[in-house]
């Protein structure tokens, strides 16, 4: 063999390389000019049978025309690469080098704020949190709650009542979860019972036919109204600042004996001192005891329940209970 043949040979090769416009092709080059049966591997494997003084400088020669084929072989296999990348990339049209797309983040409604800061403040106590369904029976919601028959709430006129059916109603408060909650427990009992309600009201800047209450129930022994007047004292003042005073006015709830009026010190914007009545409350009548299958010998109680939304018009200011219901993110967005 001689050095013209190999020069033919690797130049060839080469030119093949260089031409070669993917990497399949590139690969097919490979294999007809390294592989076993190309002519470079011929030339190789005949150095053996040639004489002695030709062996050392064919074998030279093939030796370096491999090595620069196959050095161009990866040259231009890199260079492939990166075209083919590059192709890619353009057919793609995603900059992964821009920045994202902000994800806006969400926070909590005022009136989710405002109960969870109540709840805290009962847990702390070792109140628990419970739960009960919106669609009520008249027995949860009046009956078992010493509310007789004829009296104004249980009209269709104030209350709604779900598909026509005198027995299931939508609740009016949230105290049907105290007779759920005595039903299904023994005392000690301590619960916070936070939620939905639903009255046949117009709406205007302090009514809504969908409201928040929270309800507040304790059953144990010895519990007195100095128990009531202390937890009170002790939620307002946690939630309302620890200036607060509060007053206890009688009043009446059918299912409290006695019953007030729960009144909160403030002072208005011209420095007036003044009372707002925030929750309702009192001593769990032995007969609401008795419904809920409590020994009401052995047991005393009292409950209080309360207006979360009303709360949270006082707490930031609010003068209008609608903005809290329209989900206008201008307004919402105040409290994030
Ligand atoms: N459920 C009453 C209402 O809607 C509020 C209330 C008053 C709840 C006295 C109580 C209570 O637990 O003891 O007006």
């Amino acid at each position: 063999m001689s050095a013209p043949d190999l020069d033919q040979i690797q130049s060839g090769a080469l030119a093949d390389v260089a031409a070669a416009g993917s990497l399949a092709d590139l690969e097919s080059v490979r294999v007809a000019h390294t592989g076993r049966r190309s002519p470079l591997a011929t030339v190789l494997a005949g150095i053996g049978g040639l004489p002695p003084e030709q062996r050392g400088t064919v074998g030279k020669a093939a030796n370096l025309a491999r090595r620069a084929v196959e050095e161009a072989l990866a040259a231009r296999t890199a260079e492939l690469e990166a075209e083919e990348l590059g192709a890619a990339l353009e057919r793609d049209t995603t900059d992964v080098t821009l920045p994202g797309d902000p994800h806006p983040l969400g926070a909590l409604h005022p009136i989710t704020q405002v109960r969870q800061e109540m709840e805290d403040i009962l847990l702390a106590l070792g109140y628990r949190i419970a739960d009960g369904p919106e669609i009520e029976t008249e027995w949860h919601v009046f009956t078992a709650l010493n509310t007789p028959a004829g009296h104004p709430s249980r009209s269709p006129s104030d209350t709604f009542f779900v598909g026509g059916r005198p027995d299931r109603l939508l609740r009016t408060q949230t105290s049907p979860v105290q007779v759920r909650e005595m039903q299904a427990s023994e005392p000690p009992i301590y619960l916070v019972a936070p939620g939905a309600v639903y009255r046949r009201d117009d709406i205007d800047a302090t009514h809504s036919p969908m409201f928040h209450q929270m309800e507040g129930l304790a059953v144990d022994e010895g519990l007195t109204m100095a128990h009531l007047k202390g937890t009170m004292l002790h939620f307002f003042r946690e939630l309302l600042g620890s200036e607060r005073e509060i007053l206890l006015q009688p009043h009446f709830f059918p299912f409290t004996e006695p019953s007030v009026d729960v009144q909160v010190s403030y002072t208005d914007k011209n420095g007036r001192p003044g009372w707002l009545e925030l929750a309702g409350a009192g001593m769990v009548d032995p007969n609401v005891l008795a419904h809920a299958g409590i020994d009401s010998e052995r047991y005393t109680g009292f409950a209080f329940g309360c207006g979360l939304d009303r709360i949270a018009m006082i707490r930031f200011g609010v003068p209008d209970l609608r903005l809290f219901f329209e989900n206008d993110l201008r307004f919402l967005e105040q409290f994030a």
